[in-house]
Formats: structure tokens, C-alpha cells, sequence
């Protein structure tokens, strides 16, 4: 998408679409800058239509050709925040694909550098839709240019497309079928985004056994695609300020294995590989973003899938760690693979370490689709990560991680089980997790319920949501 910031005239500014933005405040004002090519028709037809400028709400109407616009439309701001902005932006870009707009004019107002880049992501991410294996009607193009009309910011232009951009390539890995995205076709898109700055080493099965990482071979010895563990580097041009390692859970199909998910709850598991999904797109921002920062990204990719060679129910795993785990579900796949990442991981040498999975239904059932699950014992990370949420116009919130409820997880013949029980299980999710962390502050982001949305919401389509991307690229480069 080619975005360009200009001053033109919105009466006369030519485009498939013209949005304007606007709040309860400013909405009088707008519908008169524009009402006279009119003939003052427009504030009775909005009025007409109870047109209130919620955040994200729209009304649209066909020009006739009065302005330089094919289309005219009315966007709420609601309050202007970093979120309805999002939201505003993200319905426009929506619109414009539902009606196969090529060119879209959007005025917001003057946006500052933060407002443009969010403005930017919003209008990008509502634009997405994966549509690669439709034909016919149901396929639109997205927009091809987009013009801020109004005021608007070029780094921050540049900022949002970027972050933008790395959330898309999220979306797309989530949403391309188990066929097309299994551990190895993954390792090659990570491989695919190297540069000078940004190295990125696959190691094959063969390697894997050979290292010791019996949870990543455990999950994903029982599949024909076999495993591959992936760790990409950026390392800045200065002296780093900070040490990060993302690690993300790369379960390509998640089957349930022996613990067999029955078919309703398999439908959508190819987006069990989102935390490496949202790794490999915050990689990509960085790359492109160039904070003084290193920055390494994690993966273990596996698919959990039923076979003769597939680990079975009271097998014991030797971890990366050294643990052994007692297996008591083999649907409890996602803690096995990240383990031997975060022990890796914690090798690294780096000050901080935020893994990402699509790791419990618990944590859907505990905060619903729309948040993702916080667990760290570090406060400041704990701010930090939710002041970038916050920013981005994500929701995460904070979960406990009672030292006491570890002995749900006390094992009869290994030294841990990788299941609890029913109560509370995205909470021994992830203090079994944290057995395999450190010398780093850390916390694990549950991102099963809003990283794969069913239904789609607000502006976002059916599918992924490339969840925790721009939180990340916002908490890094801070
Ligand atoms: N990938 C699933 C978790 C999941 C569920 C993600 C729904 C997205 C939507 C995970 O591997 C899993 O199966 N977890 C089990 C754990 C249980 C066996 C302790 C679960 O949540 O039921
Ligand atoms: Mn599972
Ligand atoms: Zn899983």
C-alpha cells in the first residue's frame, strides 16, 4: 500500500473513497466543509440516519459526483484516544475493502506522530483480509493508495507502515493452512527476512535430538513435517541498551496427539503457532525499525499429530533442562516446546525474556477472546508491556503465579507433570513455564483468545489477528 500525506481539498481530492473523521465536537463542522457540493442535503441525511460518532461507527453515501470522490463517508472517533483512532482508521480500511476500493482519501484531523501511527496500523490491519484461496465475487483487492488528507505525520507514517506490515505477515502465517505453513515452510520465512543486521539459524530434527531438546522432539517426532528450532538475531549498529528474547510457541497443527482434540476443537488449530507468528512479525519491525537494541527471536516449531512415533501418555521427556516430565496429556504440547526455548533462551545472556503462545483454553475461559493473559512476577515489565498494550490499542491483563499451586504439578515418577487439572490451568501453564527460566526477568503472554477470532471483531476479519505485534515493536523500540 503506497500512503502519502497531502493538504489536499477533501471537496475536490479524487478517490474510490473520502473518509472524514470525526467526534461529536467536530462532526457539525465537517458535514458543513463539505455540505454545499450538497446543496446542504448532507445534515439532514445524517441527522436523518441518527449518524452518532462512536468510535468506528460509519455512514457512507455515493457523491453523484458532486466532490472529486467516488464515496463519501463518515467515520466516529469517539474520544480520539490511541484505541478509537485505531478503531476509526481500522473501519475505513474495512469499508474500502468490502467495497474494493483502489484509492481511499482519509481525513482524521491533525494527526501528531503517534496518532499517524496508529492511524496507519488501524487502517492496514482493517484493510487485511485472507483471501488468498477465494475466486470470484468474494475476492476484493485491498487499497492500492492511501492519502492523509488533514495533517499528518511522516515518521510516524513510516513507523505505523512498518509495524503495520510485520502485523500482516503475523496474520497470514496464521491464517495459511496446515499444509502450507508446517515447522520447516515456517523456518524459511524467518530465514526469508534476513539482512546484515538480522541472522536467523534453523536447526533440523537430526539437531535437535542431537541438543538434547526432548520436549520440541517429544511434540514433534510423531509427525511426517518433521520439528525445527529457529533463532533469529538482531543485533543493533551501537552498543545495545537493552537484551530481549521473544519466544513463541510454533505448534503448526496442534492435533491434541494420543489426547486426541475431538474435531470442533481442532477446526481452527493451525493457529497454534501464533507466539511464533507474533515473534517472527515483531522480528520483522525491528528489522525495519532499527532500535539500539538485541533482540533475539525463539521458536520451536512442531506439529502435534497422532502416529506410531508420536510420544504417548506416561512417556517421560528429557527436557533442554535436564527436567524430566512425567506426560500425563499430550494435548499439553505447547509448555513442552517452549520449555526447552526459554531454557535456551535463558543462555542468551539477555536482561528479559516475554514468551507468546496460544498456550490454554483456561485463559480464554478466564478472560474471554479479547485479552491476553499476563503472568510475570517483575512488576516494571509487567507496566512496561501494558503502557505498550495500552498505546497499541491491544488489551492485555494480569494473571497471578502462586508459588503455591505448583504442587498441581508434582509428578509421581519424573520431576513434574506437564498437566495440573481443570482449575486454574492457565495458571500451572505457566508456572511449569517458569521452571525452565533463568537469570532473566520474564513473562508469558497467553494469546489463545485473541490471537484467532472465529467471527472477527471490530476491524479486524475472521482469522488472525497478528496479536501482540504492535505491542511488542511499541515495548521494544521505547
Ligand atoms: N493449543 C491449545 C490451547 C488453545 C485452545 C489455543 C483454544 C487456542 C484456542 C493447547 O495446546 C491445549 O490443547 N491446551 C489444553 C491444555 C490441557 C490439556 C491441560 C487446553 O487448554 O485444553
Ligand atoms: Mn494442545
Ligand atoms: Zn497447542
Amino acid at each position: 500500500m503506497n500512503i502519502s500525506i497531502s493538504n489536499q481539498d477533501p471537496n475536490s481530492v479524487t478517490a474510490d473513497l473520502l473518509a472524514i473523521a470525526v467526534s461529536a465536537e467536530s462532526l457539525d463542522a465537517a458535514i458543513a466543509s463539505i455540505d454545499a457540493a450538497f446543496d446542504g442535503t448532507l445534515a439532514t441525511t445524517l441527522a436523518a440516519d441518527t449518524f452518532k460518532p462512536k468510535a468506528g461507527a460509519t455512514a457512507t453515501y455515493p457523491s453523484f459526483g458532486r466532490i472529486g470522490a467516488k464515496r463519501l463517508m463518515f467515520v466516529g472517533l469517539g474520544d480520539a484516544d490511541a484505541s478509537s483512532i485505531l478503531q476509526a482508521a481500522g473501519a475505513v480500511g474495512k469499508a474500502a475493502r468490502a467495497f474494493g476500493s483502489n484509492s481511499v482519501a482519509l481525513d482524521m484531523g491533525g494527526l501528531n506522530a503517534t496518532q499517524t501511527q496508529i492511524a496507519v496500523e488501524g487502517f492496514i490491519a482493517g484493510n487485511y483480509k485472507f483471501d488468498k484461496y477465494k475466486s470470484g465475487d468474494d475476492k476484493k483487492a485491498p487499497v492500492s493508495a492511501l492519502n492523509l488528507l488533514g495533517g499528518a505525520n511522516a515518521d510516524g507514517l513510516a513507523i505505523g507502515k512498518a509495524v503495520a506490515e510485520a502485523q500482516s505477515l503475523a496474520r497470514d502465517l496464521v491464517n495459511e493452512p496446515g499444509e502450507a505453513i508446517y515447522p520447516e515452510t515456517l523456518a524459511q520465512v524467518a530465514k526469508s527476512l534476513e539482512n546484515d543486521q538480522l541472522s536467523v539459524e534453523i536447526w533440523d530434527e537430526t539437531k535437535i535430538q542431537a541438543e538434547g531438546m526432548g520436549g520440541i522432539m517429544g511434540v514433534g517426532r510423531g509427525s511426517a513435517r518433521q520439528p525445527r528450532f529457529i533463532h533469529m538475531k538482531y543485533t543493533p549498529k551501537g552498543t545495545p541498551s537493552r537484551k530481549i528474547a521473544l519466544v513463541g510457541k510454533g505448534v503448526t497443527f496442534d492435533a491434541g496427539g494420543y489426547s486426541l482434540k475431538p474435531s470442533a476443537g481442532m477446526q481452527t488449530m493451525r493457529c497454534d503457532m501464533a507466539g511464533s507468528a507474533a515473534v517472527i512479525g515483531a522480528m520483522r519491525a525491528i528489522r525495519d525499525l532499527a532500535p539500539n537494541v538485541e533482540v533475539h527471536g525463539i521458536i520451536g516449531a512442531a506439529e502435534n499429530m497422532v502416529s506410531g512415533n508420536a510420544y504417548k501418555l506416561g512417556d517421560i521427556l528429557t527436557m533442554y533442562s535436564g527436567k524430566q516430565v512425567e506426560i500425563h496429556n499430550t494435548d499439553a504440547e505447547g509448555r513442552l516446546v517452549l520449555a526447552d526455548c526459554l531454557h535456551y533462551a535463558s543462555q542468551l545472556g539477555v536482561d528479559t525474556i516475554v514468551d507468546l503462545a496460544t498456550l490454554t483454553g483456561a485463559a480464554v475461559v478466564a478472560l474471554g477472546d479479547h485479552y491476553v493473559a499476563m503472568f510475570t512476577k517483575d512488576e516494571d515489565l509487567a507496566k512496561d508491556l501494558s503502557t505498550s498494550a495500552k498505546a497499541a490499542g491491544e488489551r492485555i491483563w494480569p494473571m497471578p503465579l502462586p508459588d503455591d499451586y505448583k504442587s498441581m504439578l508434582k509428578a509421581e515418577w519424573g520431576d513434574i507433570k506437564n498437566v495440573g487439572g481443570r482449575a486454574g490451568g492457565s495458571i500451572t501453564a505457566a508456572l511449569f513455564l517458569s521452571e525452565f527460566v533463568t537469570g532473566a526477568a520474564w513473562c508469558h503472554l497467553d494469546i489463545a483468545g485473541p490471537a484467532f477470532l472465529d467471527k472477527g471483531h471490530k476491524h479486524f476479519a475472521p482469522g488472525g489477528t497478528g496479536s501482540m505485534v504492535p505491542t511488542l515493536a511499541r515495548w521494544i523500540t521505547a
